[in-house]
């Protein structure tokens, strides 16, 4: 059964008399395990897509069926329900609670489905050792670096266990060592099962996920396999070795530098 089904869904928005089609009867399903890139320029209809997909808002026309349930016609509390535990979101700005360490973050989604709060702290002590933070579960976020933070963030996405992961430009405020740290662990977690979703705009990410779907004016104008899919941990390992590398030659640069400097003070 495929975790996402999106019939001829339309998204049409009413401004000031005008009408804007921002999506124009989109078809597309995910199989569970699949790891799909949504791709195109600005305009391009990927955050209305987006809210539909995360249960935030609904289509004018279509029909959206998440794990089996047919979302477009179901009630507020419903629609709540969907949102809440079936979706696991992951946004660009981390969305952390600040005054609150990683662990609460990441019990949060627990306590809203009101799980017990012993069996919630299990919870998301687990999810905090899977995504490598088990030794910082105490941290608040302004303790952590911005690639540890989105791994809060994901472990809270994760800690639900959700039929899919929806990921909104998850890299944007990252630099390239972290970029990689969390398309390695985005891999792991796809590699396990989970179905993941993701925007982005770098073509570079692309080659990490198991398909690209690129939107154009409201309409998918290619849907492709990656054909030569790569290894963001290997890619990593990589960065930091050459990385290594360069600042071994910076620091052998600065202290020849100085032991030439010297020389000359010597000899004045
Ligand atoms: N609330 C709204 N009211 C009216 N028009 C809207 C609204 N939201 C989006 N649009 C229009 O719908 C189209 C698709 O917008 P959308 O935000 O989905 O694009 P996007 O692909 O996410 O772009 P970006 O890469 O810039 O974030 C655009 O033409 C936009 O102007
Ligand atoms: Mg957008």
């Amino acid at each position: 059964m495929a975790v996402i089904e999106i019939k001829g869904l339309k998204r049409l928005y009413e401004l000031d008399g005008i009408t804007v089609r921002a999506l124009k009867g989109v078809d597309f399903s995910a199989e569970q395990g699949e790891f799909v890139a949504v791709m195109g320029p600005s305009g391009s209809g990927k955050s209305t897509l987006m809210n539909i997909l995360g249960c935030l808002d609904k289509p004018s026309a279509g029909t959206y069926t998440l794990d089996g349930i047919e979302t477009s016609i179901s009630d507020t509390d419903t629609f709540a329900f969907i949102r809440n535990q079936k979706i696991g979101f992951v946004f660009q700005a981390f969305n952390l609670l600040s005054r609150t360490s990683a662990i609460e973050n990441v019990e949060l989604p627990l306590l809203y489905s009101k799980t017990r709060i012993k069996d919630a702290r299990v919870r998301a002590e687990a999810a905090l050792n899977e995504v490598g933070l088990g030794s910082r579960l105490h941290h608040m976020p302004s303790q952590l670096s911005g690639g540890q933070q989105q791994r809060v963030a994901i472990a809270r996405a994760m800690v639900n266990d959700p039929a899919f992961i929806l990921a909104d430009e998850p890299t944007g405020n990252l630099d390239t060592e972290m970029t990689l740290e969390i398309m390695a662990l985005f891999q792991q977690l796809n590699n396990r099962g989970k179905t993941i979703v993701m925007v982005t705009h770098e073509p570079e990410l692309a080659v990490y996920m198991k398909r690209i779907i690129t939107l154009r004016d409201g309409e998918i104008v290619s849907d492709t396999k990656v054909t030569e899919r790569r290894s963001a941990a290997d890619d990593l390992a990589k960065w930091k070795r050459e990385h290594e590398e360069l600042s071994t030659f910076a620091v052998a640069n600065i202290v020849s530098r100085t032991a030439a400097l010297n020389v000359i003070e010597e000899a004045s």
